[in-house]
């Protein structure tokens, strides 16, 4: 599918019309700016830097214009991919001369002769600057294709065994030769369960946990590594060992997953690809001649833990020189589905090593580490002891009164059969040879503490202990600094709970679940995007989504999923993630991909929310979980996210231009709207349903308040929330739209006073009592639901972005093309920071309070504009009027001024700041 380029097409010819114009008058003004260097950096291919494996006919190519220069903007570019990286050089792009396009975009669609598998291809761009100059070429970049088509694999699929309940992992190795000189060797593997890859001796690379889960009997993905540097001259050995994962789940629990349909013995397939200096090539293929054998991972569990003996271990099992004569012959296996799909995604990786802060001694036989605070991920033991010493590593986030590792909130949904395998805790038995150290590579767990206990006494240190942070290694793309300390811990524990949830899929806990929860995720996706560069994940995640629909149009619960979920927790307040992630990820990164590719199926689940609801409202839904104390109309909340996703679709309508649909589907939303109006809205009174937090807000963020109503609601959502004692009163639904409703709708004091709260119920409450991520309930012990990582109430991260950063994007140039501007100076605090890398590079809203006046400054990336609007008439430019500046104009919307700023660093003396409700 190549199509998205049509999606631009008419703010292509608007961008070239007002380019030519700008570019007139700045070649008019420019004089000296002649010799500034500028050029196209961060050359990004599917979103990753020289990404290996792309399987795609059409990868996506971006790029920043990098030029400080006020009011740079790219006139045009020019793209070259070549196969021959000297051949580039020459700018001469033999694969793909894209030509001088006339526009300012920095995202484009290869469109070149057609790609070859197993090829490196090479690009560069050159851009032009307003002023129609030319630029340096940029850095060479290359992206290099993987399998592109299953007929080019040549291995076979293979395992151990057929027996799914055999709990120890299984070892593969492989001896051959290598006679000629190597240019360069990829090892592409397709596994169905997890993997560790070694080359003589040494593992390969640095992801973990890998591939991703999905829906494997569906789709089932492979990896590419370059092992070029792994081979040597003669004999070599490629060694395997595969993990249970999601695929062979042993472990029992309330979602099923022991009995998911594709559950099987896990099983690869790899290619080891070599090519020489004389140009041939050698594939040395996954097959019956390799040789397995068990080894000392006993039994491992994605979910529980892992257990691991010692006395097992083969040293050298990997390497050359050892002896597989006993080893047994692999067998011959099914694939497990027919699509192997390359894993084109930011992998996971062990990305915090955080030391134990202290040991406390129970007993003779027993120690408990605490790591400071709560991770995902796992930990790494290191002891020495008698040979057969078992030793249990028990992970918790809490602690009993006497100090020992307490479960109980978060083991409540496991059903194991007997007590082999016990929760979070990972079972490590010497082989009594000097030093030895255990870490779990086929699981994770969430965990702050660990309890050591052991069958023979032990000697134990602090350093005995470590823990890894882990989670799929999105790059950080922002930062919050502020001078109100709470606001900086709250941001921070949001950002150890969002990653704490990313396993290349979001998740709504590391410990009691890891399942990948839809509500969690649509409701925590902006605070997301904001924060980290996610959207590799989250394209994967839309293709399980469109793996687990169902023909009628119905999502799980839960993606993937075993087969739990379709029938419970399923209604729009959670599944509407088909829409809204799609949405947002156009927002952030201006790319209608995920809308294009799953236009169908958000209309094949909007059809399906209007078959059951043909009055226009529907009470399908969880509603607002786990609430304070008041509840929600279940039946309003899911119809707004009924009338959210109509109306998504209707703008993926108009943007990708499917006539039949536009109409169609701007009347529903608009019948939607009027019967969520019609049943919930008193017009007296300014309330929807009994006007609590969540029925107030949530119409007014989601759009359905008539424009005559907005600021009556917004009035009355602040009476209630005064009334409220300021304080919260909302669930999950409703921590979407509290502070945003308040704040968008001259509440942003309020808002504040809600978010730096410390008493309960509150985020700075569950601070106060020292968490360093965000709880699943409110109250800090409550009977049930008490996970302490749960994204779901992490919206407040985002909020601090739009807020009081003012960062928002501007739906009719997504992808920060244009950036919206509208920070809060709220009462209360005196400077605030906001920083975000957004497609063409970052932006910086930062302020500060100085006597009367607020000093803001801001950075606008070169190539995008921003419309800002300060909240005052009185504002002044680097101490001068703003009429004297030539990148500025000002315009007044309605009774608000309104500045239009070209890219570059302005700083803002604003005076008489009003927006903020305590001053107004
Ligand atoms: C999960 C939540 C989820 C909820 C929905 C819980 O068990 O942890 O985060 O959204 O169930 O029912």
């Amino acid at each position: 599918m190549k199509t998205f380029n049509l999606a631009f097409k008419p703010t292509r010819k608007i961008f070239i019309f007002t380019s030519l114009i700008l570019i007139a008058v700045n070649m008019l003004q420019s004089c000296n700016s002649k010799d500034t260097p500028f050029y196209a950096g961060n050359l990004k291919c599917e979103y990753l830097v020289n990404p290996l494996g792309i399987d795609s006919p059409y990868p996506r190519l971006t790029w920043q214009m990098i030029d400080e220069r006020k009011g740079a903007f790219q006139y045009a570019y020019q793209v070259f991919v070549s196969d021959d990286s000297a051949e580039l050089l020459k700018n001469n792009g033999r694969v793909w001369n894209s030509g001088k396009i006339k526009s300012g975009k920095n995202l484009v669609l290869f469109g070149g002769k057609t790609l070859q598998p197993f090829t490196r291809y090479y690009w560069r761009v050159v851009i032009w600057d307003q002023n129609g100059r030319k630029s340096v070429a940029s850095q060479t970049a290359y992206f290099e294709t993987g399998m592109i088509g299953k007929m080019n694999w040549h291995g076979s699929w293979i395992s151990d065994s057929r027996d799914e309940n055999i709990k120890p992992a299984p070892y593969f190795r492989k001896s051959f030769n290598v006679t000629k000189k190597i240019t360069s060797a990829r090892q592409y593997i397709a596994v169905a369960g997890l993997y560790e890859l070694y080359i003589n001796g040494t593992k390969v690379g640095n992801h973990v946990l890998d591939p991703a889960y999905t829906r494997f009997d569906r789709r089932t993905l492979y990896l590419t590594h370059d092992v070029t540097s792994y081979l040597q001259q003669g004999e070599n050995v490629v060694g395997v060992v595969l993990g249970n994962g999601w695929y062979n789940h042993q472990s029992t629990a309330v979602w099923y997953f022991d009995e998911a349909p594709w559950r099987s013995r896990p099983k690869f397939c790899s290619d080891l690809r070599i090519t020489f200096e004389d140009g041939s090539t050698e594939v040395i293929t996954s097959g019956t001649d390799w040789r397995t054998s068990l080894g000392p991972i006993i039994f491992n569990s994605i979910y529980t833990a892992e257990h691991y003996d010692a006395r097992l271990e083969q040293p050298g099992w990997d390497k050359t020189g050892f002896d597989d004569s006993k080893w047994a012959r692999p067998i011959p296996v099914a694939v497990p589905s027919v699509n192997i799909v390359s894993q084109v995604m930011q992998p996971i990786r062990k990305v915090e090593e955080i030391p134990a802060v202290s040991i406390s001694k129970i007993n003779k036989l027993t120690a408990v580490f605490d790591l400071g605070r709560n991770i995902a991920g796992v930990s790494k033991f290191t002891v020495k002891g008698e040979r057969g010493t078992v030793i249990r590593l028990k992970h918790s986030e809490r602690l009993y009164p006497d100090g020992r590792a307490d479960q109980s909130n978060i083991d409540v949904h496991y059903r194991p059969t007997d007590d082999k395998d016990p929760f979070q805790t990972d079972i490590f038995i010497l082989k009594g040879e000097g030093e030895e150290t255990f870490m779990a590579r086929f699981g994770y767990k969430g965990f702050q503490f660990v309890e050591v206990t052991s069958d023979k006494p032990i000697s134990l240190t602090k350093e005995s202990l470590t823990g890894y942070f882990i989670h799929s290694d999105v790059p950080v793309s922002g930062s919050i600094e502020s001078s109100n300390p709470l606001i900086k811990k709250i941001w921070t524990a949001t950002n150890n709970s969002y990653l704490s949830n990313l396993y290349g899929y979001p998740t709504d806990c590391p410990q009691r679940e890891k399942n990948g929860w839809t509500g969690d995720a649509h409701i925590a996706i902006e605070t997301g995007l904001y924060n980290f560069d996610g959207i590799t994940i989250y394209e994967k995640w839309l293709a399980d989504h469109a793996d687990e629909q169902q023909p009628n149009g119905v999502l799980p619960a839960i993606i993937p999923t075993g087969g739990w979920g379709y029938t419970w927790a399923n209604g729009p307040d959670w599944t509407s993630t088909i829409a809204i992630i799609p949405w947002n990820i156009y927002l952030f990164y201006g790319d209608p991909t995920l809308l294009e590719k799953y236009y169908d199926n958000i209309k094949r689940y909007v059809d399906h929310l209007t078959e059951i609801s043909p009055e226009g409202l529907t009470d399908w839904g969880l509603g607002d979980w786990i609430p304070i104390k008041s509840r929600a109309s279940r039946e309003l909340t899911s119809s707004v996210y009924y009338y959210v996703d109509a109306v998504i679709l209707s703008k993926a309508a108009v943007l990708l231009d499917k006539t039949e649909d536009i109409a169609k589907y701007d009347s529903l939303s608009f019948k939607i709207r009027n019967a969520i109006n019609k049943k919930f809205m008193n017009r007296d009174k300014g309330i929807y349903a009994n006007g609590l937090q969540t029925e107030l807000s949530s119409p007014l963020f989601w759009g359905v308040v008539p424009d005559d109503m907005k600021q009556k609601v917004a009035d009355r959502l602040a009476d209630r929330v005064k009334e409220d004692g300021n304080r919260l009163d909302v669930g999950l639904l409703g921590t979407k739209t509290i502070l945003n409703a308040l704040s968008e709708n001259g509440f942003a004091g309020l808002a504040f006073t809600l978010a730096i709260r410390d008493k309960y119920p509150s985020w700075g409450w569950w601070i106060d009592n020292g968490a360093t991520t965000l709880y699943e309930n409110w109250s800090i012990n409550p009977e049930s639901d008490i996970s302490l990582n749960h994204i779901m109430f992490g919206e407040i991260g985002a909020w601090m972005y739009k807020a009081l950063g003012g960062i928002f994007p501007d739906e009719s140039k997504p992808g920060f093309k244009n950036v919206i501007l509208k920070p809060q100076f709220v009462i209360g605090l005196d400077k605030f920071e906001a920083r975000h890398d957004g497609p063409f590079g970052t932006i910086v809203s930062s302020w500060e309070r100085v006597g009367d006046d607020i000093i803001y400054r801001v950075i606008i990336p070169a190539n995008s504009t921003a419309t800002f609007y300060p909240g005052s008439d009185e504002v002044l430019e680097d101490k001068v009027d703003i009429s004297k500046n030539k990148y500025i104009k000002s315009f007044r919307q309605g009774k608000e001024l309104e500045l239009n700023l070209e890219s570059g660093k302005y700083e803002f003396t604003i005076k008489k700041t009003g927006r903020s409700d305590g001053e107004k």
